[in-house]
C-alpha cells in the first residue's frame, strides 16, 4: 500500500455549524487551490490513499461530529492545537516574522521569543501526530513556511521516510535571512534539510537558499545537492502552475457568461481594469493605485472612459499590520475617487470581500487589462488564472517583475511596482494595444500556462523525489 500525506498549515475546508446543519466551506489561497486540483486528478493514482494533514480551525468535537459528511477524493487528518500556541505560531512567527521577512519587509517583523516557541510547539505537534500514523514506506509532502522545521523532526524518527518539502513563498537573500536570531536560523534550515527534495518556485529563491545553507550550516553544497552525513538533499525549481482546464473551460460556462455580460453592461463603453488580491502589504495595492492615479492625471482624456474594479479578499485580519492596511486602503480609495472622480464617475470601484468562481471568471473575461503589481510575490496565480480564462485571446496583463510568475509570462507588460510612472505608461500602452498584438501575447502566455499546469508541477516534483529516494534505498536497503 502506498500512501501520500500532504501536510500544510491549512486544510482545504473549514467546517461550520448553523443550527443542526454543517457547512463545509472551501479555504482560500493559492496553496489550497493548487494542491486540491492536483489531488483531484487521475495523475496521482499511484497512491492508494491520500491524506491531507493540517490544523483544524474548528473544535475537535465539531470536527468529529461533522467528519462523515465531508465529500472529497482524499482523507483528512486534522491537527488540534491550543488557541494560544496557534496564535504564536500563525499570527506570530509565521505571519509576523517569516512572511514579512521573506517578502522583503524586514521592518514589519517582530521577533518575539514566544512566537518562535509556539511555532516550534505546533511543528512538534504535527510531528507527534504523524509519528503515530505513518511508516517508512509512506511519502510525505510538506508545504510552506509554517512548517519549516517539520521535515527535520520527522527525519529523526524515520531515517528512511521519503519526504518532500515545497516553499510557496520567496526564499530571501542571506542578507535578510541572517537578521533572524541565530538559533532560530539554524532550526529553520536544519528542519528543511530533513527533506529529500526541497522545491522552490524560481532559480533565484533556490540560489538564496543554498547560500543560507552554506553560511548557517557550514555544509558542502555540490551543484543542487547538499551533502549531509550519509544523506543527500536535492533542491530544485518547480514553478507552480494552475488547474488550466478549470479556468479555460470554466470561462465559457453559462453562469460565467451571464456574469460577464452583466459586467460588460455596467461598464458601458468604458475600458475596464481589474485586480484581485488577498489583503496583504506584499501585494502592492498602494503602488497600483498611485500608478493608476498618475495615469489619469497624465491622460485626462481617459476620465470617464476607464474604470478600475479593485477587489480585496479579507485575510489575516487578526494581525495588526493587516487590519491597519484595510483602513489605509479604504481611505486612499476614497481620497482618489473624490480627487479625480465626479458625480457621474468613480475612477475606482472597490469591493472588500470574497468573489464566487463565476464572478471571478466573469471579471477576468470582461476586463480589458489585469493590473497585478505585487512588491514581492512567490508566484502569483491570479496572473496565470487570468491568462488561462481568456479563450478570446484578448486582454492585456500588466505584471510586476517581482512576482515569480513573471519568469513564465514574459509577454506580459512587465513593470517595476515602485515606479508609478512606468505603471501609468504601461496602463496606457495596454489600453491602446491592438487586438492583433493582444492575441499574439496572450497566445504565447496561454501556451506557457497550459503546458506547465499544476499536475505537471507535481509530477516533476515527484520525479525528483522518486529519484532521490531510490538512491537512498540503494545505499541503505529497507
Ligand atoms: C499564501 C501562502 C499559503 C496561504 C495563503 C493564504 O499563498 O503561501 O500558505 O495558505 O497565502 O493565506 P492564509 O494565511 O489565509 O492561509
Amino acid at each position: 500500500m502506498s500512501r501520500l500525506f500532504i501536510i500544510s498549515n491549512r486544510l482545504p475546508i473549514t467546517i461550520e455549524k448553523n443550527g443542526e446543519n454543517y457547512f463545509y466551506r472551501p479555504s482560500s489561497g493559492g496553496l489550497v487551490s493548487a494542491i486540491s486540483a492536483y489531488l483531484g486528478q487521475e495523475a496521482n493514482s499511484r497512491f492508494t490513499r491520500k491524506v491531507w494533514v493540517g490544523v483544524s480551525d474548528c473544535s475537535e468535537k465539531l470536527w468529529k461530529s461533522a467528519d462523515s459528511g465531508i465529500n472529497a477524493e482524499y482523507e483528512f487528518m486534522p491537527v488540534f492545537v491550543s488557541p494560544k500556541h496557534y496564535e504564536q505560531y500563525y499570527d506570530g512567527f509565521s505571519n509576523s516574522v517569516l512572511w514579512p521577512l521573506f517578502h522583503y519587509f524586514p521592518s514589519f517583523a517582530d521577533y518575539q521569543p514566544s512566537f518562535f516557541e509556539g511555532y516550534h510547539k505546533v511543528n512538534a505537534k504535527f510531528a507527534e501526530e504523524l509519528e503515530q500514523t505513518i511508516d517508512a514506506r509512506d511519502t510525505v509532502w510538506i508545504h510552506d513556511y509554517h512548517l519549516l522545521p517539520l521535515a527535520g523532526m520527522l527525519r529523526e524518527k524515520f531515517p528512511q521516510l521519503t519526504i518532500g518539502f515545497f516553499l510557496h513563498i520567496p526564499f530571501p537573500s542571506y542578507e535578510l535571512f541572517r537578521v533572524i536570531p541565530r538559533e532560530w536560523q539554524h532550526e529553520l534550515i536544519n528542519g528543511m534539510l530533513g527533506a529529500d527534495v526541497i522545491g522552490f518556485h524560481t532559480e533565484d529563491y533556490l540560489e538564496h537558499f543554498l547560500t543560507c545553507v552554506q553560511k548557517v550550516m557550514k555544509v558542502t553544497v555540490q551543484g543542487r545537492t547538499i551533502r549531509r552525513s550519509g544523506r543527500d538533499v536535492r533542491v530544485g525549481a518547480f514553478p507552480i502552475g494552475i488547474d488550466f482546464k478549470r479556468f479555460h473551460e470554466g470561462s465559457s460556462d453559462r453562469a460565467v457568461l451571464l456574469k460577464r455580460s452583466e459586467y460588460l453592461r455596467s461598464k458601458q463603453d468604458k475600458k475596464l481594469i481589474f485586480s484581485v488580491d488577498r489583503l496583504d502589504y506584499s501585494k502592492g495595492v498602494f503602488n497600483r493605485l498611485k500608478g493608476y492615479g498618475e495615469f489619469l492625471v497624465q491622460n485626462p482624456h481617459y476620465k470617464e472612459k476607464v474604470v478600475f474594479a479593485l477587489v480585496i479578499v479579507p485575510s489575516r485580519d487578526s494581525i495588526r499590520k493587516y487590519a491597519e492596511r484595510k483602513k489605509m486602503i479604504d481611505e486612499y480609495i476614497g481620497n482618489l475617487n473624490s480627487r479625480l472622480g465626479n458625480i457621474n464617475w468613480q475612477p475606482v470601484m472597490y469591493q472588500y470581500g470574497h468573489l464566487s468562481f463565476e464572478e471571478l471568471l466573469g471579471l477576468y473575461t470582461a476586463c480589458d487589462l489585469a493590473l497585478i503589481t505585487p512588491i514581492r510575490d512567490g508566484m502569483n496565480l491570479v496572473a496565470k488564472e487570468f491568462v488561462a480564462s481568456r479563450r478570446d485571446k484578448q486582454g492585456v496583463l500588466v505584471l510586476s517583475e517581482m512576482a515569480g510568475a513573471a519568469n513564465q509570462l514574459a509577454e506580459a507588460l512587465l513593470i517595476n511596482p515602485n515606479d508609478r510612472r512606468e505603471i501609468s505608461r504601461m496602463i496606457k500602452v495596454g489600453l491602446e494595444m491592438s487586438p492583433d498584438e493582444q492575441e499574439s501575447r496572450m497566445t504565447a502566455m496561454q501556451e506557457s500556462v497550459r503546458s506547465y499546469d499544476v499536475v505537471t508541477w507535481a509530477k516533476q516534483f515527484f520525479t525528483a523525489l522518486d529519484r532521490v529516494s531510490a538512491e537512498q534505498i540503494k545505499k541503505e536497503p529497507l
